[in-house]
C-alpha cells in the first residue's frame, strides 16, 4: 500500500555543523568553542552522543614520551608498509603526550599501577609498552568525559537520532566546477521523519568508519560509512579503501553481535589456539612476534586455520593468568563472557576475525582540509596517510583527538567568511511515497551484500571474486538508487544507499591493488609490488571509465 507523504522540515543555520559525535567530532567542537566562544556549533549524532565506535574503544590511545617518539613512528611506518605518509606520521604522534594531557584535562582518568605512574598497555606491533588506557573501557571513559564538557557550551546544539543525508554544495565564483564548495547538509531528523536543510559556513564530516559492509564486524550499526559516502558524491576524493582492517578477535557467540575482546589480551600474554587439537598456530606465521604480529598477520592466520579447519573459529586462551588480575585489568570483557558462560580464567573463548577500521577515507591534510571548500573531514573518515596500508593499534583515538583539534583551529578562517549564497538552496522536495512493503524488501539487501562482502572481498581477494562482487554491488545499487529517489527517505534507505557505495569503492580499489600489501591480501598477487602505488577514486574519473 502506497501513502504520498511531505517530508519537508525546518531551515537551521550555525557557524559550523559537526556530524559525527565520537572522540573526533567532540574534540573539533570543544576546540572551536575555545577559538571562537561565539560561534554556533550544531552536533549531529545518529543515535545518541554515546553511541559511536568511540565508545566502545577498549585498548587505550598510543602515546610516546619524548624519547619513545621515533620508536612509535618506526613502528607506525612498519605496520603501515611503505604507505604511510612520513609527514603525517610525524605530526600527529609527536602530539601523543599533548593529546592524553589534554584528555585528563577534560576529565578523562587513566589507569595507574602500583608506583602510581600512569599504567601503560602494550599492543600488537609495538615495541613498547605505550598504551594509556582506562581498564578495558577507555573509549567510554573518553565519551562520558567530553560529552560532559560539550553539554557546558550554552553555543552548541546537540540533534540526537538525527542523520545527514547528503551535503548541500554549490560552485563559489573563485572555485573549479569540480571541486565546490560545501555550505551545509540535508538532515534526516529520525523520530519526526522529516529532512531539515542546514546551512553552515563549516561543515565537519566526523562519521567514523564503515564496518557493517562486512558480516562480523567490531561496529556498532552506526558505522555505515556515511562521511566517505556524501564527500564522494559531492566530488571530493577518497583514498586507501581497500586497506579495510579486520580485528583478529571477535567474540563468536550466536546472541552477541560485535564484541571485542582487546588485543591488549594477547599483549598481556594471550594465545590463539586451534579448536580440536588445542595446538598454538601463530609459529608458523609469525614465528617471532607470534600472537603480537600486526593485525594484518594475525587476522589472515585465524582466516586460513578457518578455512582449513573447517572450524567457525579459533580459540583465545588467557587461562594461564592470575583471575584477579584479569577481572582487575578486563572487567568489562571478563563480566560480559562471564554472562555469556566463559570465565576468561578458566575457559577457551571462540573468536573470528572482524572487520574493524577503516584505513581509507575522505583524502585530507592532518587539519582535516578536503578537496572541497568548507569541508572538513576527521577521524576515521578522513584519510590523512597516517596508518598507510595497516594501521597500527590504538593509533585512531590519538589521530581523533589531534586532527579534531587541529581541523578547529584551520576551520576559524572560514567560520569568520560569511556564506554567499550563489543560487538558491532548495528544501527537500515535499512528497515522497511511502511503501511500507516496499521498505521491507529492501532490508534484505543488508545482508546480501555484506555475506558477499565477506566472501569476495573480505581478508583474502583473488580478482574473479573482485570482479563477481563489482557485479553484485552495481545491480543492488541501481536497484536503491531508485529506490532512492522514489520512496520515502528513512535511516535504513540512507544508510544501505551509502554501504552500498562503500562497498563499491572498496571492490574498485581492491581490484585496482595488483599486489599484497599491509591489510591488503590478493591470492592472485602474493608479492609487494617494488612501487608502492596510492589508490585514490573521485566521482566522476569512475563514472568515465564504465
Ligand atoms: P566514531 O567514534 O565512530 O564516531 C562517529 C559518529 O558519527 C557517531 O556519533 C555516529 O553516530 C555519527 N554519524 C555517522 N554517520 C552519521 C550521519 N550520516 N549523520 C549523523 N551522524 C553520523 N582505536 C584506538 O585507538 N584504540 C582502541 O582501543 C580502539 N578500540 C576499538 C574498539 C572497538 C570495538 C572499535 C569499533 C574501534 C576501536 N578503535 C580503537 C578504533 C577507534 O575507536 C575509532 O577509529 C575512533 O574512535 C573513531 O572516532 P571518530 O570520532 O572518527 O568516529
Ligand atoms: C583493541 O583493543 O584491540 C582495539 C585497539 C585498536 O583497534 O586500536
Amino acid at each position: 500500500m502506497e501513502y504520498t507523504i511531505s517530508q519537508r522540515g525546518q531551515r537551521y543555520a550555525f557557524d559550523a555543523l559537526v556530524i559525527g559525535s565520537g572522540i573526533a567530532g567532540l574534540c573539533y567542537a570543544l576546540e572551536l568553542v575555545e577559538q571562537r566562544p561565539l560561534a554556533s556549533i550544531a552536533i549531529l549524532s545518529k543515535e545518541s552522543l554515546y553511541d559511536s565506535n568511540t565508545f566502545y574503544a577498549q585498548g587505550g590511545i598510543a602515546a610516546a614520551t619524548a624519547d619513545d617518539v621515533s620508536s612509535h613512528i618506526a613502528d607506525t611506518l612498519s605496520a603501515g608498509d611503505g604507505l604511510c605518509n612520513e609527514d603525517a606520521v610525524a605530526t600527529l604522534l609527536q602530539e601523543g603526550q599533548e593529546s592524553v594531557a589534554y584528555l585528563m584535562k577534560q576529565g578523562v582518568h587513566f589507569d595507574h599501577d602500583e608506583t602510581d605512574a600512569l599504567a601503560l598497555g602494550q599492543e600488537g606491533g609495538h615495541s613498547n609498552r605505550r598504551i594509556y588506557h582506562v581498564g578495558d573501557q577507555t573509549g567510554t571513559a573518553i565519551v562520558q568525559a567530553l560529552v560532559a564538557r560539550i553539554k557546558e557550551c550554552p553555543r552548541i546544539t546537540v540533534f540526537e537520532k538525527h542523520t545527514a543525508v547528503n551535503l548541500i554544495t554549490q560552485i563559489a565564483p573563485h572555485q573549479p566546477a569540480c571541486f565546490p564548495e560545501v555550505i551545509g547538509a540535508y538532515v534526516l531528523d529520525e523520530l519526526a521523519g522529516i529532512i531539515h536543510t542546514v546551512m553552515a559556513r563549516v561543515v565537519v564530516l566526523a562519521t567514523g568508519g564503515a564496518g557493517k559492509v562486512y558480516r562480523y564486524t567490531t561496529n556498532p550499526s552506526v558505522a555505515t560509512g556515511d562521511g566517505v559516502a556524501m564527500a564522494y558524491r559531492a566530488g571530493a576524493r577518497v583514498g586507501g579503501l581497500e586497506f579495510y582492517q579486520f580485528h583478529p578477535t571477535l567474540f563468536y557467540h550466536p546472541k552477541i553481535n560485535n564484541f571485542l575482546i582487546s588485543e591488549a589480551l594477547r599483549g598481556e600474554g594471550a594465545y590463539l589456539r586451534r579448536p580440536k587439537t588445542g595446538e598454538r598456530f601463530m609459529q608458523r606465521y609469525a614465528p617471532e612476534a607470534m600472537e603480537l604480529a600486526t593485525r594484518d598477520v594475525v587476522a589472515r592466520a585465524i582466516f586460513s586455520e578457518i578455512e582449513q579447519s573447517n572450524d567457525d573459529y579459533v580459540y583465545l586462551d588467557i587461562r594461564h593468568k592470575d583471575k584477579a588480575f584479569l577481572q582487575r585489568r578486563f572487567p568489562k570483557i571478563y563480566e560480559t563472557l562471564l554472562n555469556a558462560g566463559f570465565d576468561l580464567s578458566q575457559d577457551l573463548i571462540p573468536v573470528v576475525p572482524a572487520a574493524h577500521y577503516m584505513g581509507g577515507g575522505v583524502i585530507s591534510d592532518v587539519e582535516g582540509r578536503t578537496d572541497l571548500g568548507r569541508l572538513f573531514a576527521v577521524g576515521e573518515t578522513a584519510f590523512t596517510g597516517l596508518h598507510g596500508a595497516n594501521r597500527l593499534a590504538s593509533n585512531s583515538l590519538l589521530e581523533g583527538s589531534v586532527m579534531g583539534r587541529h581541523a578547529a583551529r584551520a576551520s576559524c578562517h572560514a567560520i569568520d567568511t560569511p556564506l554567499h549564497l550563489h543560487q538558491a538552496i532548495e528544501d527537500w522536495d515535499s512528497t515522497s511515497v511511502l511503501d511500507l512493503r516496499r521498505a521491507s524488501q529492501i532490508n534484505v539487501h543488508w545482508r546480501g551484500l555484506r555475506g558477499e562482502m565477506s566472501s569476495y572481498a573480505g581478508i583474502i581477494r583473488t580478482d574473479a571474486g573482485l570482479r563477481d562482487q563489482l557485479k553484485l554491488v552495481l545491480a543492488r545499487r541501481d536497484m536503491i538508487e531508485e529506490y532512492y529517489w522514489k520512496y520515502a527517505i528513512t535511516r535504513d534507505l540512507i544508510e544501505l544507499r551509502n554501504i552500498i557505495l562503500i562497498a563499491e569503492l572498496i571492490v574498485r580499489s581492491a581490484l585496482n591493488r595488483r599486489e599484497s600489501r599491509g591489510g591488503h591480501y590478493r591470492e592472485d598477487y602474493t608479492e609487494k609490488s617494488s612501487h608502492a602505488m596510492e589508490s585514490v577514486l573521485k566521482v566522476n574519473d569512475v563514472s568515465r571509465t564504465e
